[in-house]
């Protein structure tokens, strides 16, 4: 731990800034071994702040002081501490010189100024502006920037940063310079600046009001050719948030830029987003269908984060939600509308079930507009993403899609240009749409799953069917007892035939049942045969549903529900069910309802293949693990496996058919009908393989070796490394590597197909991964395509009996924490939820967690993370 106790920031204590910074004036002299920053500052105090705050307060971090001037003169009065410099008692309105030095070459952690690939960029996000200058680092304090990078010429021929170029020229001793502004006003955290050998691919967009936007995107030579997908999907998103949200670009240039040593996925920096190279690159050779469906996604949601997050920006970092929440949001739309949306909400709902679902049963649990932090890095969560994403969906259901635009575009109107709250955006809906939202707003502040509990009664005679609904939720660390949630419950109800009832006078068949007591009753009548309740149809609100289904009644919903979400976890509830059940052993032999809703999916023709290809995908260990108290990782794990040696086993011709009836086109195209395709074969041979299948060895050899696309190739791969051959599972990784081993990204892929491995992915493996020449302590990408996945998704070898997969990640989140603490923090969390499991587990990760505490130095990142998993 470090000397003094890290210090708690809450919510409660918010005060307007003191100061405000009109303009920002930036000079940046890059060199090998160092860069100094030269800052003027037009400084105001800030008319809405207590009158007794005379002192100017600024934050700065790693930082060297060359000289303080004030209007002028050089400031005497100053003190500095490891994390502000103070100045006692200025004027109201001054000019502030600022001359710091940085080390960007020695900067391990990725915040603020570094070097990535010989390349300097930045990420200033959440708290990163700090460590390259002095500043009121917050953001609430928004400016207009005008920014002077100075390097030379050869080794930097590229200096971006936000806006527009205004000036440019060469410099004396073979450097140049060229000058940036952004006329925005904006937050210290959409700073950004890069400089480095580039190259630049080029496209436009004309906005809808007829304004040409130059876009470029500038990567390494080597990189040239894996730009389209991004620029495509950029240009794609631009339009789209045109149309469904009015929403038009505002400079003249869109830039983004591939760096390979990134903290996270992307940044949206304003016209400058940079991008984890990950994120961003790709080709047909390189790259697989989920990479470029992911690309598509991300590369959308840093465009839409130009409004969404930089016109309007956040008060204070608990609002973080009030931009990614909703950014979020805007990106499964989008996706949606770019793919099929019921595997789009199939993808996310999975996601949010197994991981932020986890995260909210566990010590880390926090509302979605979180009280209170220590390190603000620890509060990217799946909570303040994918959860308050859910939220403002719910928000789009309980409006509809109309009610909900005008809401949305009376939230940009009101608060362009400003940095605002959660709260704000929730009033922008209600007085859009004259709704009352008051009850609704208790998502943001409290934590916890609800959980809903459904029963059912039907009256034969009176021709009625009653559902009875009852809410609750857990306690979490935050609060003990919660106050009922507003949710809407969207459901249908269905006749033996399948068709839904229509349930009122306008013919719908479908109804949002509005949840805001702790328990309602909802009569339906004229009823004449009891139906099968289809409830919480698309995932209406993220909350966990309880109602004592029969699996006569999950098969006939398996294949009947007219709700495809809710027709894909009908089968994934049966499949529970069962597993479930043999684990405790209330059934011996795997029931052959199971099975024929399989057997059904796969002939069923009329439907999308990419869905068929999620439906015959059983629930993860770790899903299954989420939903197990006391859980026994190994026998979750065997019993999985038995059921998919015996679909497999039963389904055999139905799978070598289906495999055969698509084969592949060429060339490749990245659309849905080609995509799903490939999915749907590709799943149906990692079954066949799974099970040590002769044929699915011959069929998954040869795929791996003719494979035209990285799709098949990959897939290939992962069925070989999943299944019992061991030559050649070998020999494809040998093969693999040795054709890819000059492409970072692929190279990254053939890391998780280890390490995610129950076959191959033991403790040995993984720690032979690290000492493989391609691993680098210095890229966050291959710690976690090796550490994080290891621990994240292969619970059957992490959560060895033994502890020695506890004390591996220990020792790595140990290693890594000096140098770099967001990604310390973010590994070190599988051990978080350690009261899930059975006690001889919990036990051990418990004593991992008290042994990281233990050591010396521990950041404020990872003391948070392991602080709050010991605390009862
Ligand atoms: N704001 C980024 C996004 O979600 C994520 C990010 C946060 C990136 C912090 C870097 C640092 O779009
Ligand atoms: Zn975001």
């Amino acid at each position: 731990m470090k000397a003094e106790e890290p210090q708690t920031v809450y919510l409660r204590d918010y005060q307007p800034p003191a100061f405000l910074i009109d303009y920002v004036d930036l000079r940046f002299e890059l060199f090998e071994d160092g860069a100094r920053v030269h800052s003027r500052l037009t400084i105001r105090r800030n008319p809405e702040a207590e009158p007794d705050q005379r002192d100017l307060v600024l934050n700065g971090e790693d930082l060297e002081l060359e000289s303080l001037v004030l209007d002028g003169r050089p400031v005497e009065g100053f003190e500095a501490d490891e994390r502000t410099l103070r100045i006692e008692k200025v004027a109201d309105q001054f000019l502030l010189d600022v001359v710091t030095w940085i080390r960007p070459q020695d900067n391990t952690c990725l915040e603020g100024l570094y070097k990535s690939s010989g390349m300097f960029c930045t990420q200033c996000e959440a708290e990163g502006f700090r460590r390259i200058t002095y500043f009121p680092d917050r953001p609430d304090v928004m400016a207009r920037y005008r920014t002077r990078i100075e390097a030379d010429k050869g080794a930097y021929p590229i200096l971006l940063a936000n806006g527009n170029p205004v000036d440019w020229g060469d410099l004396d001793g073979g450097r140049h310079q060229v000058t940036w502004e952004d006329p925005f006003p904006k937050p210290s955290y959409l700073f950004a600046l890069v400089a480095g050998d580039l190259v630049e691919q080029r496209d436009e967009f004309v906005t809808g009001s007829g304004r040409t936007v130059e876009l470029s995107m500038y990567v390494e030579a080597r990189n040239q050719d894996k730009c389209d997908h991004a620029l495509s999907s950029l240009k794609k998103a631009m339009r789209w948030d045109e149309e469904v949200y009015g929403r038009e670009y505002d400079l003249d240039r869109f830039m983004i830029v591939a760096v390979d040593d990134f903290n996270m996925g992307a940044m949206e920096n304003k016209g400058l987003n940079i991008f984890n190279s990950s994120c961003v690159l790709a080709s047909p050779e390189t790259a697989t269908d989920a990479t470029y469906e992911q690309i598509e996604s991300i590369v959308a949601h840093e465009y839409f984060h130009n409004w969404s997050g930089n016109r309007v920006t956040c008060r204070d970092w608990f609002q973080l939600s009030l931009k990614e929440g909703f950014t979020v949001f805007r990106d499964n739309q989008f996706s949606a509308d770019m793919g099929s949306p019921t595997v789009q909400r199939i993808d996310q709902v999975n996601m949010l079930r197994t991981a932020q679902f986890a995260e909210d049963a566990g010590p880390m649990a926090h509302p979605v507009r979180p009280d209170s932090y220590i390190e603000i890095g620890n509060f990217y969560t799946l909570t303040v993403y994918e959860k308050g994403a859910e939220v403002v969906r719910m928000i789009h259901t309980l409006l509809g899609p109309d009610l909900f635009r005008e809401g949305s575009d009376l939230y940009f109107a009101r608060h362009d240009g400003q940095a605002v709250t959660t709260d704000d955006f929730v009033r922008a809906m209600e007085d859009a749409s004259g709704r009352d939202l008051s009850q609704f707003r208790l998502w943001y502040g409290q934590a916890g799953t609800p959980q809903l509990r459904v029963t059912d009664s039907f009256d034969a005679e009176g021709r009625s069917y009653t559902l009875s609904v009852e809410q609750s939720c857990p306690p979490t660390p935050e609060a003990n007892h919660k106050t009922p949630f507003h949710i809407p419950f969207r459901v249908s109800l269905l006749d033996s035939q399948g068709q839904p009832l229509v349930l009122d006078a306008e013919g719908n068949t479908e109804q949002v049942l509005e949840l805001t007591e702790q328990s309602h009753r909802f009569l339906f009548t004229g009823i004449s045969e009891r139906p099968t309740p289809s409830l919480l149809r698309g995932f209406s609100a993220p909350v966990k549903l309880e109602y004592p289904w029969t699996r006569d009644q999950l098969g006939f919903l398996c294949s009947h529900d007219t709700d495809g979400f809710n027709r894909w976890d009908a089968g994934q509830k049966l499949a529970i069910d069962v597993i479930q059940s043999l684990l405790n052993g209330h059934d011996t032999a795997v029931d052959s309802r199971l099975i024929d809703a399989f057997r059904e999916t796969l002939a069923d023709t009329s439907l999308d293949r990419a869905m068929v290809a999620r439906m015959l995908t059983l629930p993860s260990v770790s899903y299954l693990t989420e939903l197990t108290e006391e859980a026994d990782v190994a026998a979750i794990h065997q019993t999985r496996q038995r059921l998919v040696d015996e679909l497999a086993g039963a389904l055999r011709q139905d799978l070598l058919e289906c495999y055969h009836r698509n084969a592949p086109e060429d060339p490749y195209r990245f659309d849905p009908e080609q995509s799903a395709a490939r999915a749907l074969r590709n799943m149906v041979l990692k079954l066949l393989t799974a099970t040590g299948d002769d044929q699915g060895r011959t069929l998954a050899t040869t795929q791996f070796e003719q494979a035209a696309n990285m799709t098949d190739e990959l897939e290939a791969l992962r069925a070989l490394v999943n299944s019992p051959f061991e030559p050649e599972r070998e020999q494809a990784l040998t093969r693999f590597y040795q054709r890819w081993q000059h492409d970072p990204q692929v190279v990254e892929q053939w890391f998780a197909v280890q390490s995610e491995s129950p076959w191959v992915g033991d403790l040995n493996r993984v720690t032979q991964l690290l000492e493989h020449p391609a691993f680098d302590w210095k890229n966050p990408n291959k710690i976690r395509m090796v550490v994080g996945v290891f621990a994240g998704r292969n619970l059957l070898h992490f959560q060895r009996s033994d502890g020695a997969g506890h004390r591996f990640l220990g020792e790595q989140v140990r290693r890594l924490d000096a140098r770099n603490p967001q990604m310390s923090a973010a590994l070190v969390r599988p051990l978080a939820r350690w009261r899930q499991y059975a006690p001889h587990l919990r036990d051990s990760m418990r004593s991992e967690l008290q042994n990281i505490m233990a050591s010396k130095d521990l950041s404020r990142d990872l003391y948070e993370v392991v602080f709050k998993s010991l605390k009862q």
